[in-house]
């Protein structure tokens, strides 16, 4: 696969069996590379003790948004590259700056004490596009602190370049060191730590209340050339420097929330069967270790998707939640606000961009064809390729098509029947039973829900949704 990122082609042409065979012989392949680091919490006594503090979220109110993948227009936005790389894609990468204006102007208008930004700031970690980003967040109109995190698409990325009318031209991406420069007023200035082996340090935006942001991108792994590395993973240096600001904030009493790139845990059953480069590894230590120091609230994007997901490790009481906010250039557009009222409730809600100059009818409609139509293309490709009929196709695309925009959006209420087969001819047959569980996936909606809720940190055993 030349490409991995469902934020690039999610129908790739090893979509379909290929996917499930590769799942099959790789399973259990993945421990031996990265062996398990001892953490603390499970063996010091002292440690252990600490957990047992009681620390809550102070009373604050701040916006999430994610995956804004920023492309200048400057760069080209016409020519037969363009269009084929927009063909296999399914972000609104030529409306990019608009949408990112149109958000900024909504966020500023918001009373927000910060702004998490969860990564994939730019489309191919350009260096011009990071800059403009850095420029569009100065011009904030609010009082409001932004803190960022590198997604996979933004450091050291090989593929970084310009369209022209007849190809395409290399330019420059950043290297670590730059991006903490171009975003030291937004994050890495103010930290008041930084951990030396990942692009990941600390805040507290808020007396009493410490931000962890987390970088679970694997930059170092980039090469020349190459789509950057999808997957996430956090190195032993990095966990270790984890727990120490944990027990560091534990010792402190200040309360604990964190963001990043990668999702914490599945989204959907079999995500991490089909795209388990979308959920970072090593998923169960990581909320093993953020539930035992009261981490309940992990921000996340990179799959592009709204959806909340929750997990409660055994013999720990502490749920955590892993809040993913989709992207504001892949329909539903949307970012989030947070609110901590200070007697242990968390109150979630959606917003989403409605407008921008250069689209007349309505954004929204305009925002889902783009998905749905760019969807079934890829799909029909896909089916094509296993010699799946044409009216097979017909009937299979739009499917696969209205379940993967249904996750997109949240809050998904399957029809009766997910996935027909019928009249598809044999090969649709087979293949749409050798999918049938990711379709499935991408229609089940787990707990809580996914666009507005509050939590009950107390007794968030089930969380106080407003799901209907
Ligand atoms: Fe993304
Ligand atoms: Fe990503």
């Amino acid at each position: 696969m030349a490409k991995t990122g469902l934020d690039n082609i999610p129908f790739s042409k090893a979509f379909f069996l290929v996917a499930a065979m590769l799942c099959f012989f790789c399973a259990g392949c993945g421990g031996s590379k990265h062996p398990p680091v001892e953490l603390r919490y499970q063996q010091e006594e002292a440690v252990k003790d600490l957990q047992a503090k009681d620390v809550s979220y102070p009373q604050t109110r701040f916006v999430v948004l994610s995956d804004p993948h920023y492309y200048h227009p400057s760069l080209g936005t016409s020519g037969p590259d363009f269009e084929a790389y927009i063909r296999d894609d399914r972000k609104m990468l030529a409306k990019s700056d608009e949408i990112l204006d149109a958000a900024i102007e909504r966020v500023s208008r918001e009373k927000a004490d910060f702004i998490l930004i969860c990564g994939d700031l730019t489309k191919d970690g350009e260096k011009i596009n990071h800059r403009h980003v850095a420029e569009k967040i100065e011009n904030l109109h609010t009082s409001a602190d932004v803190y960022v995190v590198p997604g996979n698409h933004d450091v050291a990325n090989g593929i970084s370049r310009r369209y022209t009318k007849d190809g395409t031209e290399p330019v420059a991406s950043v290297s670590p060191e730059e991006f903490k420069k171009i975003y030291a007023d937004y994050g890495y200035a103010s930290c008041l730590d930084a951990d030396a082996a990942s692009l990941s340090y600390v805040v507290e935006p808020v007396p009493g209340l410490w931000v962890l942001a987390l970088d679970s991108c694997l930059w170092r792994e980039n090469e020349a050339g190459k789509h950057p590395v999808t997957d996430g993973r956090f190195p032993g240096q990095t966990l270790k420097w984890i727990e120490e600001v944990l027990i560091r904030a534990r010792q402190q009493e200040k309360a604990v929330l964190a963001f990043m790139h990668h999702g914490l845990m599945e989204h959907y059953p079999a995500n991490e069967k089909y795209y388990g480069q979308y959920v970072v590894d090593k998923s169960d230590t990581l909320t093993r270790l953020f539930a035992a120091y009261g981490v309940r609230l992990v921000f996340t994007g990179h799959f592009h998707a709204q959806d909340i997901t929750t997990k409660s490790p055994e013999q720990q009481a502490a749920r955590v939640f892993d809040v993913e906010t989709g992207s504001l250039v892949t329909y539903p557009c949307p970012y989030r606000t947070v609110a901590f009222s200070g007697d242990g409730t968390c109150t979630i809600e959606s917003r989403f961009i409605e407008s921008i100059d250069s689209v007349d009818k309505d954004f929204p409609d305009y925002a889902r064809d783009f998905a749905f139509r760019g969807t079934i293309g890829l799909a029909d490709k896909a089916l094509e390729g296993y010699w799946v009929s044409e009216k097979g196709r017909d009937i299979l695309a739009p499917q696969i098509a209205e379940a993967y925009v249904a996750h997109l959006e949240g809050d998904e209420k399957p029809p009766e029947e997910v996935l027909t087969t019928k009249g598809t001819g044999l090969m649709g047959r087979i293949v749409g039973f050798s999918q049938k569980d990711l379709v499935h996936g991408w229609w089940t909606d787990l707990r809580p829900a996914d666009n507005s809720l509050t939590i009950d940190f107390e007794n968030s055993a089930g969380s106080n949704d407003h799901r209907h």
